[in-house]
């Protein structure tokens, strides 16, 4: 009898352990192909202010970023490169339309959820750094992992790694004051990539930089994308960058103009 119902316990167990496997592999196998996009802008506007001073910085835009690629948004200054990238990112809310990030529609969510899917999954390189002046640089980077929520064991190695990366390793210990504005914008760069999230949104992360240090910069990224599987999204004004891009958009006056893929 208790042979009887270990046995049929024992079935069911196995019966649920393969159900759940090949639940789990068809998620590997055509999660990806269902959710493609992993951002997305629907009819999206930005308007700051009001009435006769309002700027209408996104005039309804509509862009797909795919998994696994390196988009780039360029246009003049005040086009509302920033503007879209802080939206894709969840740092801002359209005034209309709607913004997705894996297929959630995240444009209203409460300030706290926002960050949380921010601090899980994405990277953010802005135009002014956002370093923290006490901290020096490896500092910077380890409070970018801890936000992320990467093991503690794992700091030490990817901070070197990512410092490494970027060609800063000389300027660990020193702070943001005591580094160039290009050293600056390497430990931004390597803050927002070690904790390899899903998605970087770098807002002229090369701007800083010289030709050369630029180009190492833009090959950094086309790695983290095809070693890393990332998504990438960028702005940029520097047409060195454009050579690394699988897909680039051109905004002007807050409308898209057109994709284009300069790599086919
Ligand atoms: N907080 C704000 N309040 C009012 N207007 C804003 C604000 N942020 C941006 N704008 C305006 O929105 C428009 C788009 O700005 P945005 O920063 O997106 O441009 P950009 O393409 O990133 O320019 P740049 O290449 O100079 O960085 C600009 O006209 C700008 O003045
Ligand atoms: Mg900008």
């Amino acid at each position: 009898m208790f042979i009887l119902i270990y046995s049929s316990f024992i079935k069911k167990w196995l019966m649920f352990r393969v159900l759940l496997l090949i639940l789990i592999l068809f998620r590997h196998v055509f999660g990806g192909v269902i959710l493609a996009f992993i951002s997305e802008a629907r009819a999206v506007e930005r308007v700051f202010g009001r009435g006769a001073t309002a700027v209408r910085a996104l005039q309804g835009v509509a862009i797909q970023v795919e998994k696994g690629r390196l988009l780039v948004l360029k246009g003049r200054s005040g086009s509302g490169k920033t503007t879209l990238l802080n939206l894709l990112g969840g740092l801002d809310r359209p005034t209309a339309g709607s913004v997705y990030f894996q297929g959630k529609e995240i444009g209203q969510l409460s300030d706290r959820e926002r960050t949380r899917i921010r601090q899980k999954n994405m990277g953010f390189i802005f135009q002014s750094f956002g370093l923290f002046p006490l901290m020096s640089a490896a500092e910077n980077v380890e409070f970018g992992l801890r936000l992320s929520g990467v093991p503690v064991m794992e700091w030490k190695d990817r901070v070197r790694d990512s410092l490494d990366l970027v060609g800063l390793s000389k300027r660990a210990h020193h702070r943001p004051f005591e580094m160039s504005g290009g050293e600056q914008q390497r430990c931004a760069i390597a803050r927002a990539v070690a904790g390899k999230p899903l998605l970087l949104l770098a807002d002229e992360p090369t701007a800083e930089l010289d030709s050369k240090m630029g180009m190492h910069i833009s090959h950094v990224f086309r790695r983290l994308v095809e070693e890393e599987g990332m998504s990438i999204i960028m702005t940029t004004h520097d047409p060195s960058v454009l050579e690394v891009a699988d897909d680039v958009c051109e905004l002007e006056d807050g409308f898209i103009l057109g994709k284009v893929h300069p790599q086919t």
